[in-house]
């Protein structure tokens, strides 16, 4: 006679019903950064692909370059607890706001920190992604408010700058990019996989 043992009932975690969808998901959210999320935050399905690709072994440390309201993190740390996840993000209200979700949530495989990526230490990672975070610059409807200043010069300064350090990093360094216009991917970066009709994007490192 078989018995069933009590690990193999249904693991159903605390979180389980914030990712039915992404409209589920939002109402961890205020009102005001729910209405931001169709063109600002990335979708639920999109973050368990990337998060796939980005988050090979155990020891992946994935950075978000640009995390916002931190929904690619928290929906990432959510499907790949054995990864670690990193949001930085310019605007301090939408650190505050994560880190409110990341309470509800009850994740601990994520931090999330306040400042510009071009003060952070790319060499702690491993894999990145990229949500075309440079582009307010470019196109006024695209802003996500007016608390900061906006620029050409600012979008081509950030490509630059993040096409350097992602030429820094060792071979099998991953990226994701979603949305991008590909100016700050370097030619050593091999295009592994494309999904959501060529706007999901995943590169490796040669
Ligand atoms: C399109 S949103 C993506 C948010 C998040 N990655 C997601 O997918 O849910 C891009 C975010 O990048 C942030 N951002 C833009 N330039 C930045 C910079 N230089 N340093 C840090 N954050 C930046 C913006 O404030 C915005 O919240």
């Amino acid at each position: 006679m078989r018995f069933r043992s009590i690990s193999s009932a249904p693991n159903t975690r605390q979180a389980d019903k914030w990712f039915d969808s992404d409209l589920a998901f939002h109402r961890l959210y205020p009102v005001d950064i729910q209405m931001l999320a169709r063109r600002h935050w990335t979708p639920l399905h999109i973050a368990r692909l990337a998060s796939q690709f980005l988050a090979q072994h155990s020891r992946a440390r994935i950075l978000d370059i640009g995390s916002g309201a931190g929904k690619f993190c928290l929906a990432s740390a959510y499907y790949k607890p054995q990864a670690q996840f990193t949001g930085v993000e310019q605007r301090i209200h939408l650190v505050d706001i994560a880190e409110s979700a990341k309470g509800i949530l009850d994740l601990n495989n994520l931090e999330f920190v306040h400042g510009n990526f071009t003060q952070i230490d790319f060499r702690s990672f491993n894999a990145f992604y990229f949500y075309n975070s440079f582009y307010e610059n470019l196109i006024r409807e695209d802003r996500i408010d007016e608390s900061i200043d906006y620029s050409s010069e600012l979008y081509h300064y950030y490509c630059r700058f993040l096409f350097q350090k992602l030429e820094e990093m060792q071979p099998g360094t991953r990226l994701v990019t979603y949305h991008s216009l590909e100016d700050e991917i370097p030619p050593s970066y091999e295009l592994k996989e494309t999904h959501a009709e060529g706007l999901l994007k995943c590169w490796e490192k040669k």
